[in-house]
Formats: structure tokens, sequence, C-alpha cells
């Protein structure tokens, strides 16, 4: 479910298009814009280019895009969305035309379509209109709205564009994520915990954070009651999401030990330090000229086995094992030894993947033994597959 492309076509409503895109990035979706000449004449490319992120497809023939974008574009996809979808668009989609980016790129892909009508109510009810509509739902096109309103040309009607929620909603419903969470409480940990030393220095490791973050988007975006638990990182607060920022692994233990019980699901997928200082010293310790600095080391608390020993009957717990060797190994033995439903092992010495990447490669073990293994992907792509592996457990608990 990684990329959704949004086709805007010249319809009034294209400016309500942005809104949807927004709402799509937020919940961790790439999305990528293809406008129609028309559609340019209402709304600037730019706009749309800034709340995706992506650069705008405007043309068959953009050199920069390579020569043959329309198949880039279609094979991308995992859904295109037309909205608004003018009744010139329905009926090139009903009859096969292919006479720009978009109408050519709906015409090579076979990724789901879901199409907002949006027009002026005489322009609606025509028979042409009804007949193309008619044809693109029997082909398997899904259409949301248009809905009975105020519209841009004047006088009430039907034919004015569905929400841009409504239009998101419809989205997941097709991608199989629409509130598969819905008002479930969630924990997700992400970062890695940093162990003072003194008041400038601290033992860290390579964690991002990307992947709990994707995560707490991901379930947000099912409609989850999220809570993310935070050790330091560089991501920006995800929208919706209750997040708690904490240092060491010992701050880490307290919140989670504290918001565990009420929680359907927890996700572990914080890198917590396994040691920490036994003293930390006040002051800054200073370079000496000879010998070296010893530290003297103490284990922290293991956080993933306490929720294990603690778990309450119909939570899901799951955790991550980041290895450099005999990873499904050391992933079974951590999934028995802490009594987790679910694990997700990845091998973090790829450099294709792993931490500070966007792409993870990961195992999937589960208590039953399943075990399946995924391919490279983006995080958020991973994120969202976890969550529909937990709801599914969720459904079973
Ligand atoms: C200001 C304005 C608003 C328009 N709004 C709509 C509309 O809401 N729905 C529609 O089907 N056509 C609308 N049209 C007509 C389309 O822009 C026209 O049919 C055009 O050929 C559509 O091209 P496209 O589907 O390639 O974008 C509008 C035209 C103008 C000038």
């Amino acid at each position: 479910m990684s990329c959704i492309v949004v086709g805007v076509t010249g319809g009034i409503a294209a400016y309500k298009a942005v809104e949807i895109v927004r709402q799509l990035n937020l919940l961790g979706f790439q999305v990528k814009v293809i406008m129609t000449e028309h559609a340019t004449r209402l709304v600037g490319p730019a706009t749309f280019r800034a709340i995706s992120g992506n650069p705008v497809a405007l043309s068959l023939f953009e050199e920069e895009f390579g020569a043959m974008q329309h198949i880039s574009l279609s094979h991308e996809a995992d859904l295109i969305i037309v909205a608004p979808a003018t009744a010139n668009i329905l009926a090139k989609m009903a009859n096969g035309l292919a006479d720009d980016l978009l109408s050519t790129t709906l015409l090579a892909s076979r990724a789901p379509v879901l199409a907002a009508p949006a027009m002026n109510d005489y322009m609606y009810a025509h028979p042409a209109t009804e007949a193309n509509l008619k044809i693109l739902k029997q082909r398997g096109v899904q259409i949301v709205g248009p809905g009975c309103g105020f519209l841009a040309c004047g006088g009430k009607g039907e034919g004015r564009m569905a929400e841009p929620s409504e239009i998101v909603d419809a989205a997941l419903e097709i991608l199989g994520l629409y509130r598969k969470l819905d008002g479930v409480n969630v924990l997700v940990a992400s970062g890695g915990t940093r162990e003072p030393i003194d008041p400038v220095r601290f033992i860290g490791n390579r964690s991002s954070g990307k992947m709990g973050y994707a995560l707490a988007e991901a379930a947000k975006g099912m409609g989850a009651e999220v809570l993310l638990i935070s050790a330091p990182t560089t991501m920006e607060q995800p929208i919706g999401v209750e997040r708690v920022m904490v240092e060491t692994a010992e701050e880490m233990e307290k919140e989670v030990k504290t918001r565990a019980p009420h929680c359907k699901a927890i996700v572990m997928a914080a890198a917590v330090a396994d040691f920490t200082p036994i003293e930390i010293s006040g002051k800054k310790i200073k370079k000496l000229e000879k010998g070296g600095l010893y530290l003297e080391l103490k284990h922290t608390p293991d956080i993933l086995k306490e929720l294990g020993e603690n778990k309450p009957v119909g939570q899901i717990l799951v955790g991550f094992a980041a290895e450099t060797e005999d990873l499904l190994e050391h992933a079974r033995q951590k999934l028995k030894g802490k009594n987790l439903d679910l694990i997700v092992a990845n091998d973090v010495s790829r450099e294709d993947s792993g931490f500070e990447s966007d792409y993870n490669k990961a195992f999937l073990l589960f208590r039953d033994g399943r075990e399946v293994e995924l391919s490279l992907m983006p995080k958020r792509d991973l994120a969202s597959l976890i969550w529909l592996e937990i709801a599914g457990l969720l459904e079973r608990a």
C-alpha cells in the first residue's frame, strides 16, 4: 500500500484534492499527483508539490521524469484516486481513451481505481455520464459520491464532490486498512535510549526511531488511539498521536510499565540500551594525558521480558529483534523467552535496510510457529503489515 496516485482533473473541486493529498500524506502514504492540463488552470501544481512532497506529473512528454512516466506511475500505484473526476475523465475512462498522462496511466494500470465524480447537476444527470458511470462500476471502479448540495455553478443539486475525508476513508477501505484498529489503545515504544556517562556524554545506539514512528502513524491511520513512548530522535511528533519523550532505559521502563496494562497491543520497536554506567559523573570527565577511561556498566531492566511476564489476557505483545548474525535463531529464542505473540526480525548488518534507513527487510515470527519472510520494503509499508497482523491476532484473542 505504499504509493497512491491522485489524478486531479479540471473540476472546480480541484482545490479540495489538496486536502485529500494532505490527509493521505499524514497517514504515511507516498502520494504522487498527476494533474490534467485543465486542472492546472484551476489550482497550481506547486501547491500539490508542496503538500505531497513529490514532483507533480503533468504531461506524457516530460524528459526529467523518464520517457515512460505513464508506465512507471501505473506500476508504482497501489491505488489510483481520481478526484475530482470530471464528466470528461469518466467518459475517457469508460471508453478506454488515452490522450494525456492521467488517462494513459489509468489505462496502463491494474491497480484499483477510486473515482470521486464532481460536476454540475445537469452534467451528472446526463444519460452519457450515467452510462459511463455504469460501465465503470461494472468494471470494478469504485465510485465515491457525489453528494447533493450547493454547486459552484450556483443552485443546489446532485454533483458535489464527496468530502475529502470520505474519499480518504474509501481509499483506506479499498486498501483493507479502514479502521481496522478502531478505538483500540495501542502503545509503541521507539527510538534509541541514551545512558549518561557525565553531563555531556552518553552511551547510545544507531536507532533512528523511523520504524517506531512509522508504526505510530500507521496505527493512527487505522483508527487506533496511539501512545508513542519515544527515546530521543529527530522525528516529528505524528499528528493525532500522544507522545511521551524519555531519555534512558530506566525512564522508558517506568513509562511503558505504567501505561502498558491499559493497552490492547504493545509494539516495542525501541532500541533500549542493555547496559548503563553504574556511576554518572556530576562533572564533565576531563581528557587524561595517559591511560584510558574505564566505565563499569550494569544491566538495564529487560522491559520486553517484564511485559511478557505480566501480560494481561487478550493483550498482543510484539517485539523486534535487530541482529547481525543467526537472525532467526535469536528471534525464535526471544519470541519464546519473552512470551511474545509476534517478533519482527531484521538483519541490521544489511546495507540496504535497518537503522537510519527508510527501508526494512524483515521476517515475522508468530507464537503459533508461523514464519513469514517479507521482501525489502519501505518502513511505513512494513508498519501497516505488522498492524494488519496484530488486528488479526486481536480478533482471535
Ligand atoms: C471554472 C470551471 C470549472 C469547471 N468545473 C467542472 C466540474 O466541476 N466538473 C466537470 O466535469 N467539468 C468542469 N469544468 C469543465 C472541464 O474543465 C472540462 O470539461 C475539461 O475538458 C475537463 O478536462 P479534464 O477532465 O482533462 O481535466 C469546469 C470548467 C471551468 C472553466
